[in-house]
């Protein structure tokens, strides 16, 4: 557990959006992840909300599949414990850059380990969320599980090329996010899987790379935007790519 989302018991605002029933975990404690986390607790839309990452107890760590089932029957044992179901699940994780490479501008620069740890993190590691937490979600009822994407992942949209691994990667979590969605639909009508682009954010992630004349918002402005837009969603957004406005993205 981190700090800033504390276990306690909140009472749902009645006027809440369709997922607003029971408990909220964020996956990836970073700028935006516990941004997000930390305004769902302000809006007090939810039961309790959880934050899990790698420095969290029990840790999340996507190089570790048994770190995921681990998490996973510990939230549900707290759901158990609280007597409500796990309504929202927000994926929060994501790899840019960092001592496995840079973003590559050119093919030239594509490198096996930047290309498998972009895979682990951005896709690989939300597949294993796929199979250790979506089981977690009701089977009747509104819930919903988001992951943020990038818009960058979109091979529609690609004009400026470069980013190879992050945009393939991402791609791939687009698939999986999609293909999940179907596969949920039957377990549940009225739940809904997205993945969602939250627009450049100020964080370690965009750092490097955001330039002037970009609208660069805070994490708290995004993450306000974020849980804003989940309280629209049902069923009819289920496998749908989004972006902060809750416009449709091409995937
Ligand atoms: N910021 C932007 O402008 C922007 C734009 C488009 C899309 N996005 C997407 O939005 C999401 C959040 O990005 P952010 O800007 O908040 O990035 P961030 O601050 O760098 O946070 C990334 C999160 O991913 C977690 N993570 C990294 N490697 C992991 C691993 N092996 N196992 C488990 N967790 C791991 C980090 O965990 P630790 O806390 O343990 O380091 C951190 O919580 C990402 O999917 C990103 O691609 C961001």
């Amino acid at each position: 557990m981190t700090s800033p989302p504390s276990p306690h018991a909140i009472a749902p605002r009645a006027d809440a959006g369709p997922e607003a029933a029971g408990a909220a975990v964020v996956i990836g404690p970073g700028g935006i992840g516990s941004a997000v986390a930390h305004e769902l607790q302000q809006q007090a839309r939810h039961g309790p909300v959880w934050c899990l990452g790698r420095r969290t107890e029990p840790a999340l760590d996507y190089a570790r599949e048994d770190s995921l089932a681990h998490s996973a029957a510990w939230v549900a044992q707290q759901c158990a414990h609280a007597c409500v179901p796990l309504s929202l699940l927000v994926v929060a994780t994501g790899y840019l850059h960092g001592p496995q490479g840079q973003p590559e501008r050119s093919w030239s620069h594509l490198q096996a380990d930047q290309l498998a740890h972009s895979f682990l993190v951005n896709s690989i590691g939300p597949a294993l969320i796929l199979k250790h937490f979506l089981p977690l979600l009701p089977r009747q009822g509104p819930c919903a599980a988001v992951f943020l994407s990038a818009k960058v992942g979109s091979i529609t949209d690609n004009q400026l090329g470069g980013w190879y691994a992050y945009r393939a990667a991402k791609a791939a979590l687009n698939q999986l996010v999609k293909t999940a969605s179907i596969e949920q639909a039957r377990r549940n009508r009225q739940s809904v899987v997205v993945a969602l682009h939250p627009g450049t954010v100020d964080t370690a992630l965009s750092a490097p790379f955001s330039k002037q004349g970009l609208n660069v918002r805070s994490s708290q402005e995004a993450a306000r935007q974020i849980v804003q837009v989940i309280s629209t969603l049902d069923a009819s957004h289920n496998g749908s790519f989004i972006d902060p406005q809750g416009q449709l993205l091409p995937w």
